[in-house]
């Protein structure tokens, strides 16, 4: 089926969608994004989505885009239109079309918003059954991963390495500790049951749903370290496992080919996951 997207305020045919060769996001990268997960038809938290998305504006003094009614509206419209029962919507937002400069438009220049959907099993997805094996990368990014740009070549390369070893993903490391997965938050269960994910700054992305599945553990009583552990602590855990909007909770079962636990997705990450994909079909709109 071809795509319905939205682009500048128009709902087009994927094959009819075009964006200017001069955009800043092709030119440059100067353009930020966020995923939102569709269950049932229905998305999974776009306030803290939306939230986030004025944060990465504001840090990089992009230009106003449409409110949170619009934005969301766009996000129902697309689902609707392309009947997307489950999987993923993209919003990506470029602080538009000017000639090429390394100084940033005035004002006038109005930015780029395109939103496009994709289908994906994300509640039923082989990964999350099995588990992820995951290899540990350097962590080569700039030092703004708060910011949620399209910048994305290094993560993709991270990936391609697991990929190489064969592996599914690639945790991110510096100074000798875990930042988080190349697309992914991660989380270590320790042998005595605590929850250890890094805390929040600069280093990471602010994921949403980070923040719920913290939530959804405090409120079943876990234990919570936001701190930064080391790899060699992650490979000695009773569990491991990541966060995001794509994979929402999905278990580690290795890392650098050191088996986590009994090799299988852990307890603690099974049941986080069932929480999160419970709230999030209870609060989707
Ligand atoms: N990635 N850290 C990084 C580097 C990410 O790229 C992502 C999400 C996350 C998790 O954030 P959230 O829980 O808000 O999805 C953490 C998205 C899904 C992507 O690029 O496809």
């Amino acid at each position: 089926m071809t795509r319905t997207v939205y682009v500048n305020g128009e709902y087009l045919a994927e094959d009819q969608a075009t964006v200017s060769i001069f955009d800043r996001g092709f030119l440059m990268g100067d353009a930020v994004y966020e995923v939102c997960a569709v269950l049932e038809g229905r998305l999974v938290d776009t306030p803290g989505h939306f939230a986030r998305l004025r944060r990465s504006m504001t840090a990089l003094s992009m230009p106003e885009t449409l409110d949170n009614d619009e934005l969301l509206h766009v996000h129902q419209e697309l689902v609707r239109r392309n009947a997307l029962r489950e999987g993923l919507v993209y919003l990506q937002l470029s602080r538009g079309v000017a000639d090429r400069d390394f100084a940033y438009p005035g004002s006038e220049t109005p930015p780029t918003l395109v939103l496009f959907t994709q289908a994906k099993a994300v509640i039923d997805s082989p990964l999350a059954h099995r588990g992820a094996h995951v290899i540990t990368q350097p962590d080569l990014r700039w030092g703004r991963r708060d910011i949620k740009t399209v910048q994305l070549l290094y993560p993709s390369m991270a990936k391609m390495a697991a990929r190489a070893a064969g592996a599914d993903d690639a945790w991110l490391v510096e100074n000798g500790l875990v930042t988080e997965g190349s697309s992914s938050n991660a989380f270590i269960v320790t042998r005595d049951g605590r929850l250890v994910t890094r805390e929040l700054s600069s280093d990471i992305l602010h994921g949403i749903t980070r923040a719920a599945v913290l939530r959804l553990a405090r409120d079943v009583g876990l234990v919570i370290e936001e701190r930064a552990f080391t790899p060699e602590e992650a490979c000695m855990a009773q569990e491991a496992f990541m966060t995001s909007a794509t994979s929402m909770v999905t278990a580690v079962v290795s890392i650098d080919g050191q088996a986590l636990g009994d090799g299988r997705p852990g307890a603690v990450a099974a049941r986080l996951r069932t929480l999160y994909i419970e709230e999030s079909l209870r609060q989707a709109e």
